[in-house]
C-alpha cells in the first residue's frame, strides 16, 4: 500500500514579520480598552490547556459537536463528494477523525489540510493522521487564518471545516470579513462545514468558561506569560484576576484579565512601557453564541447557501438546541444567496 505523505507549509516563520507583529502588540496594549487577538492564547502550553478544557464536564461544546459529527459524518461525505478536507484552527483534529473516517470508508479521501497557528500541535496531529489513514496526503499549513487563506492548497474538490465554534471568537465585523474571505477562497460548488455554539441558558454558558478546576483561568492567564516571553515583558501575572463576563447585548462571553493594583510593565523588545490603572482590564477573547437565523443570514451575505443545519439537543427536552453544525455550499452569486433567504 502507498505510504502517506506529510508536507508542512510554514507561513509563520520565527523572526519573520517582526515589525508587523510588534506593531500589532503595541496597538493591543495601548488601545482603550486593551485587547488582544485570541491567537496569542495558543502557545504550546495554551494549546495543551485548551485540550484539557475540551475534556472538562463543564465545557459542553466539544461533546455536543462530536455527537453531531457522529450522527452526520456519512451524510457530509455523501452530500459533498469532497476528496480534500481542509480544517482551519485544526488543533489536535481529535473530533475531525469522525469526519475523516466517513470519507475514508468511502475510499474518497485524497488529501487532508490541517491549518493552525500552533506548529507543534499541527505537527503532532499531522503525524497521527498520516498513521491512521495510510496513503493519505497530509498537507499541513502553519498560518494565521486572518491572513493566509489565499495560501491554502487549491487541488481537489474541497470541504473546509471550521469546527469548535472558533467562529465565535471573532468580533461581528471580523466575522463577516472572514466569511467573505472564506467564500473568496472557495470555488462555486465547494463546501463549508461550520460548528457554532448556540444561545442558551446563561448559567450553562458561564459555567463552561469558569470551571471548578480553574483550567480556563490558567489558559487565559497564560497569555500574559506568552507576551512576557515573546516581547521581553515583565507583566506581573499574579496581579491579574480572571474575569469571564457574559455580555447579554452581544450574546457572547467576554473574557478579560483585570489588574488588581496599578503598575507599569516594561516590554524591552518593543521599547514600550505599558501603564495599567487599578482595575484596568485586558480583553483576551470573546466567544459569541449564535442564533441560527442570524448565522444563516451572515453565511448568505458572504455567498453561502445553507444546505443542512444540524443541532445537538440541550440537556433536557425543554432546553433549546445546544450546538449547531452547518453544511453550506459556495454559490456563484453573493446577492442570490442573500436574496434566497429573504
Ligand atoms: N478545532 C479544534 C480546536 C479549537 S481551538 C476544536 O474544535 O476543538 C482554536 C484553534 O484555532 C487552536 O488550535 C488555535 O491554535 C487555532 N487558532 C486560533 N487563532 C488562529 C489564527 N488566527 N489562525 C490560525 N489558527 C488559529
Ligand atoms: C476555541 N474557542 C472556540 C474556544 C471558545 O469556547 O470560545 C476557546 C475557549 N476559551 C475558553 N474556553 C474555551
Amino acid at each position: 500500500m502507498t505510504e502517506s505523505t506529510i508536507t508542512i507549509d510554514a507561513h509563520i516563520e520565527p523572526g519573520a514579520d517582526v515589525d508587523a507583529i510588534k506593531l500589532e502588540i503595541v496597538r493591543a496594549l495601548t488601545s482603550t480598552p486593551k485587547a488582544l487577538t485570541p491567537k496569542w492564547l495558543y502557545d504550546d502550553r495554551g494549546s495543551q490547556l485548551f485540550d484539557e478544557i475540551t475534556r472538562l464536564d463543564e465545557y459542553y461544546p466539544t461533546e455536543a459537536e462530536r455527537s453531531i459529527l457522529d450522527a452526520h459524518a456519512a451524510d457530509i461525505a455523501e452530500l459533498t463528494q469532497a476528496d480534500t478536507v481542509v480544517e482551519l484552527g485544526s488543533g489536535t483534529s481529535d473530533k475531525t477523525r469522525t469526519l475523516l473516517d466517513a470519507f475514508w470508508a468511502r475510499g474518497r479521501l485524497r488529501r487532508f489540510v490541517p491549518f493552525d497557528v500552533s506548529e507543534a500541535t499541527l505537527v503532532d496531529a499531522a503525524s497521527m493522521l498520516a498513521e491512521r489513514y495510510v496513503g493519505l496526503d497530509v498537507h499541513a499549513v502553519v498560518g494565521d487564518f486572518n491572513q493566509h487563506l489565499p495560501k491554502l492548497p487549491t487541488q481537489g474538490r474541497r470541504l473546509i471545516a471550521f469546527l469548535g465554534s472558533t467562529i465565535g471568537n471573532f468580533h461581528v465585523e471580523e466575522r463577516r470579513a472572514f466569511l467573505g474571505a472564506l467564500a473568496d477562497t472557495l470555488e462555486t460548488g465547494e463546501w463549508l462545514l461550520l460548528g457554532a455554539d448556540l444561545v442558551k441558558d446563561v448559567d450553562r454558558i458561564v459555567t463552561a468558561y469558569n470551571d471548578d478546576a480553574g483550567i480556563t483561568e490558567a489558559f487565559t492567564l497564560n497569555v500574559l506569560e506568552v507576551l512576557n516571553r515573546e516581547f521581553g515583558g515583565n507583566l506581573p501575572v499574579d496581579n491579574f484576576d480572571f474575569v469571564p463576563l457574559w455580555d447579554p447585548t452581544e450574546e457572547r462571553m467576554d473574557i478579560r484579565l483585570r489588574a488588581d493594583t496599578p503598575f507599569v510593565a516594561r516590554f524591552e523588545d518593543l521599547d514600550l512601557d505599558v501603564t495599567f490603572g487599578e482595575g484596568e482590564e485586558l480583553r483576551v477573547e470573546v466567544s459569541t453564541k449564535f442564533r441560527p437565523d442570524r448565522l444563516t443570514a451572515d453565511l448568505a451575505d458572504a455567498g453561502f447557501e445553507v444546505v443542512e443545519f444540524w443541532t445537538a439537543d440541550g440537556p433536557t427536552v425543554s432546553d433549546p438546541a445546544d450546538f449547531g453544525l452547518i453544511l453550506a455550499r459556495r454559490v456563484s452569486d453573493r446577492s442570490k444567496s442573500a436574496a434566497a433567504r429573504r
